[in-house]
């Protein structure tokens, strides 16, 4: 069986439905790779969602796929040669870095980034990404081993922080055979992506972290103590944050929900994992939400080999796991940090102590463990914050999820606007 494309599930989804790129203009970079192929697709694909395109393509990316097919697409000569004395004269390299509204680059080759990342001006494509004041958008697509040169991370790190936002690559089949990360994403992601960035919404230009899902903490090579969490809430939560304009980042436990299209995902198993991936990224966050049910003890040793069951009785020795919320609400210029607390009885008491313990911005209480909450595809949620509280009734996960970014943002807006 053929799995879907990631790109069909965009549309799939309906996170899009009702958007366009209408009056947006977009210049597509394409480089040379065997990906350049789908390039002829995105240019279709920004042209239906209302775009105007201008195509400039490198020599490389001559070898793979002809001007001529990206001219008919786009409806417009393609630009490719920087000392072009009759292509200066109709629309010059800054005229046609001015008139950008959006740069993207796909595929952006190894080479190329390498190029950006050093400031070499030495073709049209990468003296337009220098003279452009445009956001600029860069689609790797590579060979395995070459994206994880560390001289290609180094040179993806180096862009980043000059914010210029990376798209993929995704991980899957490779045209050279081999399987990994490198992939260029689908055109309709990258079309989904410039919506997202061009899309008005309460958390637009907000930098939102998510965990979800269970923690798996090992007792020996096959067993380990986890629990009922599906992270079908978590993903809900990740999926409406995006809807609503956040660039979102979810640190998922193991589940099997496929990744929301437009969200990164940081897969981890284990506490541990979790507490290292959110602390990596919780400094660029401007507002980390804890849906996740990290497991609150872990074996105090794991033992290298399957245990055998030859004593009548085993006992485990547990310790206490690292608190993630609590590390990230106590550092210094802590995002807006909201926790979510899983009860079987005195739902505000326990979620108002974990409020003022973990010193959180809000809380989202659940009475779990009949049919809402864990496994469940429903749930309802009280939310508390210091003067206040709000009660969010029994639906389905999304539509829970929409209404807690609706009172997230507004309270996230009202403290920093304060
Ligand atoms: O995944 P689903 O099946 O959709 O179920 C959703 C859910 C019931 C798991 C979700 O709605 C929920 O309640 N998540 C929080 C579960 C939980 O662990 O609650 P807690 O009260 O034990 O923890 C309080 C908060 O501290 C949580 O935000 C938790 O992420 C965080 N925590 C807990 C322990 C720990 N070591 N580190 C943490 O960050």
């Amino acid at each position: 069986m053929v799995a879907p494309l990631d790109g069909q599930r965009y549309w799939e989804s309906g996170l899009f439905s009702g958007l366009t790129l209408s009056g947006r203009r977009v210049l597509v970079g394409v480089s040379g790779g065997i990906a350049a192929y789908k390039s002829a697709e995105l240019v279709r694909r920004l042209r239906q969602a209302g775009a105007e395109v201008r195509v400039v393509m490198t020599t490389g990316a001559q070898a793979f796929i002809t001007p001529l097919t990206m001219q008919a697409l786009s409806g417009h000569p393609v630009h490719s040669e920087l000392l072009d004395s009759r292509v200066e004269a109709a629309m010059g390299h800054i005229e046609l870095a001015r008139w950008a509204d959006a740069i993207l680059v796909a595929p952006a080759s190894a080479n190329l980034m390498a190029r950006l990342a050093h400031g070499l001006a030495d073709d049209l494509l990468t003296t337009l990404c220098l003279a452009s004041e445009a956001p600029l958008f860069l689609a790797p697509a590579m060979n395995r081993v070459m994206w994880m040169h560390p001289a290609t991370q180094a040179n993806s790190e180096l862009l980043r922080q000059r914010s210029v936002r990376l798209l993929g690559p995704a991980a899957g089949e490779q045209a050279c055979g081999e399987v990994g990360a490198g992939r260029m994403l689908e055109p309709d992601e990258l079309v989904a992506e410039l919506l997202r960035y061009w899309q008005q919404g309460p958390l637009s230009g907000v930098s939102l972290l998510v965990t979800a899902g269970p923690t798996r903490e090992p007792i020996d090579p096959v067993r380990y103590i986890s629990n009922r969490s599906s992270g079908k809430m978590g993903y809900a939560v990740a999926e409406a944050a995006l809807r609503a304009g956040a660039t979102v980042t979810l640190v998922s436990g193991p589940t099997a929900l496929p990744r929301p299209p437009g969200v990164a995902l940081v897969a981890v198993e284990s506490a541990a994992e979790m507490a290292v991936a959110v602390q990596a990224r919780i400094s660029q966050c401007d507002i980390f939400i804890a849906v996740a049910a990290v497991a609150d003890y872990r074996p105090s040793v794991v033992v290298p080999q399957k245990m055998k069951k030859s004593a009548p009785e085993l006992s485990l020795a547990l310790e206490r796991t690292e608190d993630i919320l609590a590390m990230a609400a106590g550092g210094t210029d802590a995002p807006f940090c909201v926790g979510f607390a899983a009860e079987t009885e005195d739902l505000e008491g326990y979620a108002r102590d974990k409020l003022a313990r973990k010193g959180l911005d809000m809380i989202a209480a659940n009475l779990v463990g009949q049919g809402v909450g864990f496994e469940s595809d429903v749930n309802c949620l009280t939310l508390f914050w210091a003067d206040g509280q709000y009660e969010i009734k029994r639906a389905t996960k999304a539509v829970v999820a929409r209404e807690l970014i609706e009172i997230i943002a507004e309270r996230y807006h009202a403290k920093n606007s304060g």
